[in-house]
Formats: structure tokens, C-alpha cells, sequence
């Protein structure tokens, strides 16, 4: 079993219950595939251990010789995100291996990043959109789309057309006229697709017939696809222009306009939910809530201290989490919609709803 151990693996997360006993020796049956000493310390024996398909466990064991196993929650979710590769859903900008991107990279990156993934997490998950079956799904989307979705989108385009374009047109940049038409009709799909999702919802709740409500589903699917695409494109065309049009204005300048960005960004009603996606996108831990693997994220610490770095700490210690709780429940329903059940436990045939909340994923 000692030789399960790779001393290299320390990483230096103390355990202050754990006892000076000698390392583990369980039996055969809990040697995993990995194996892993988390302190950094040789003597301790709380050992983390990972078992492919099962919840990460801490072993460790008394003078009494007694094998306590602990299911790691936060400590290893917070480590395990430390070892997931970066990943870039960008078709304009490289990849950097390492995670790191330059200044006029990441001006791009940190809100088209965020959108991406959730405009994917949407565009998987209708491919198995079925209310007729799961008339609940309808719900999940009506609120995902009106209530998180849509203003992100808004609110994006917004500060675009009211700060970046004219401040940046002040600077002799001017943006080529198909990204700015591109904003009109973006809008004008969203707006179809809001009204595609509530006729869907009114549907499933008055339990229409399976023609009509399949007619209706494949509109709403065409139009979100058309919508998708469309905004991919949008995201590209901005990226390959905006991410040079920033080198030629000096830096300071566009210092400023961040900080004007920034500034306004936090005023917005959607800006809360807006930067716990764009820090989801990073695999920022919250407090209580945590990154999900499976996502992976596109930059490491120091594209997380960007965002961050303005903001006191009671405010990332004491009202983020409240935040992000808001924005996991939105995480939670566009994701559901995969799966096969009310996981909020939302949907009434009555047409009443519930709060739902976002506990169940904690
Ligand atoms: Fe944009």
C-alpha cells in the first residue's frame, strides 16, 4: 500500500484531525486506482483517495486503529479543479496551453466565454427537449431564457453599442457595420425565441395535442438554432476584429474604457448573474457552490484575480455566495432539461410554481 503513495503528489492541504499514526493499510478492497497524501506533511495518514466513477473519500484511521472514511467535498472540489485543462470555446482567438491570455484577449474572452457555454449548455440539452413528456422542461427553459438568458444577452449588447463602440469611434476605431446590424437581428431572435417558449409552456400546461405541441417544439428548437449560430458567428467576427482593434489604441485609453465598462456593469440588473457566469466559466470556487468539472474552465487564478481584484473581501466572503446561489439554480435548469426529472421539484399542473431551490445540487 505504501507504495501507492507518490510522495510528488503532496500538494500541501493540511489535515488538523488527522492522527501521527502510521500510513494506512485497509483492506484490499479500499486500495483505489490512485492514490494520493494531500499533506504535506510525511507523518500524517489522512489520505485522499480517488476512485474512478465514486465520490472522492479521505482515509485516515485512530489510535485505535479505526478506518473513519470521509466523503472530501470542498477541499478536493477546489483542488480537482486545479487539475482540469483549460479548454477555449473561442473559434477566433488560440488556445493557450497554460491558460493565460493577453489584455486584449481576455477584454473579449470573459463575457463571450461565459455566453458560449451556456448558449452550448442550451444548444446540447434541446437536442432531448421533450414536453410532451416532461411537460416541466418547458417550464425550466421559460425561466432560464427570461429570467437569466436573455438579459445577459441584453445587458452584453448594450454595454457594446453604449460604451465600447462610441468611445472607441472617439479613438478613430470604427466598428464595421455588419457587427452593429448583427445586434438588430440577434435581438429580434431572442424575442422570437421568448415567444416560442412561453406558447410552449402554455401548451404543456393545457396539455395540447402532441401535433400542435410538436409543431411548436421544432419551431422553438429552429429558432434557437438559427439563433445560436448566428450569435457564434457574431462572437467570432467580434473577436478576430475587436481583439486587434485594442492594440492600436494606447493602453491607458483602453484602461479607462474597462473601467467605464466595469463600472456600469456592476449597476445593471443582470450583472450579478452575468459575472457568476463569466466566474463559472473561469472555475471559480464560491464559498458553498463549486465549479463542476465537466465543464472545464478557460483560464486559471490569474484571469479569476481580474475580475476579482476590485472587489473588497467581505463582499467575494459574505454576498457573492448569495449570488452564485441564484446562478447555480439557472445552471441547475438548463442542465435538468437533459435529464428526466423535475430535480427542482418546479412544475405544477396548476400552473403555480415553486421557488426551486438550488440546494439540491450543493
Ligand atoms: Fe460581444
Amino acid at each position: 500500500m505504501e507504495g501507492c503513495l507518490p510522495q510528488s503528489a503532496s500538494v500541501g492541504l493540511p489535515n488538523r484531525k488527522s492522527k501521527k499514526v502510521s500510513p494506512f493499510r485497509g483492506p484490499d478492497d479500499f486500495i483505489p486506482a490512485s492514490v494520493h497524501r494531500l499533506s504535506g506533511s510525511n507523518e500524517s495518514v489522512s489520505t485522499h483517495v480517488r476512485i474512478p466513477g465514486r465520490f472522492p473519500c479521505c482515509l485516515s484511521h485512530n489510535q485505535s486503529g479505526i478506518i473513519r472514511i470521509r466523503v472530501i467535498t470542498l477541499s478536493y472540489i477546489n483542488m480537482a479543479a486545479q487539475a482540469i485543462p483549460f479548454k477555449l470555446t473561442s473559434t477566433a482567438i488560440p488556445i493557450s496551453e497554460d491558460g493565460k491570455y493577453t489584455y486584449n484577449q481576455v477584454a473579449l474572452l470573459i463575457p463571450h466565454e461565459s455566453l458560449r457555454r451556456e448558449m452550448n449548455r442550451a444548444h446540447s440539452v434541446l437536442q432531448t427537449f421533450d414536453p410532451i413528456n416532461h411537460p416541466w422542461q418547458a417550464l425550466y427553459l421559460n425561466i432560464w431564457l427570461k429570467e437569466f438568458f436573455v438579459p445577459c444577452v441584453h445587458e452584453h449588447h448594450d454595454l457594446e453599442e453604449t460604451i465600447l463602440t462610441p468611445e472607441m469611434r472617439k479613438l478613430n476605431i470604427e466598428t464595421p457595420d455588419h457587427m452593429n446590424g448583427a445586434h438588430k437581428s440577434l435581438l429580434e431572435s431572442l424575442n422570437n425565441l421568448e415567444k416560442f417558449s412561453s406558447e410552449v409552456l402554455t401548451l404543456a400546461r393545457t396539455g395540447a395535442q402532441a401535433e400542435l405541441m410538436t409543431e411548436k417544439v421544432n419551431e422553438l428548437k429552429t429558432c434557437y438554432n438559427e439563433m445560436h449560430d448566428h450569435m457564434m458567428e457574431h462572437f467570432h467576427a467580434e473577436e478576430e476584429f475587436w481583439s486587434v482593434a485594442i492594440t492600436k489604441v494606447p493602453e491607458k485609453e483602453w484602461a479607462r474604457i474597462e473601467n467605464k465598462i466595469k463600472n456600469t456593469v456592476q449597476k445593471v440588473k443582470s450583472g450579478e448573474m452575468f459575472l457568476c457566469s463569466i466566474l463559472d466559466s473561469m472555475g471559480y470556487c464560491f464559498k458553498n457552490y463549486s465549479f463542476r468539472p465537466e465543464d472545464t474552465r478557460w483560464t486559471g487564478e490569474d484571469g479569476i484575480k481580474i475580475i476579482l481584484g476590485d472587489v473588497p473581501y467581505p463582499v467575494r466572503a459574505f454576498i457573492f455566495p448569495g449570488f452564485n446561489k441564484r446562478y447555480q439554480r439557472y445552471k441547475t435548469l438548463i442542465t435538468a432539461i437533459g435529464g428526466d426529472r423535475d430535480v427542482l421539484n418546479l412544475y405544477r399542473t396548476d400552473g403555480t410554481e415553486q421557488a426551486g431551490c438550488a440546494c439540491v445540487i450543493a
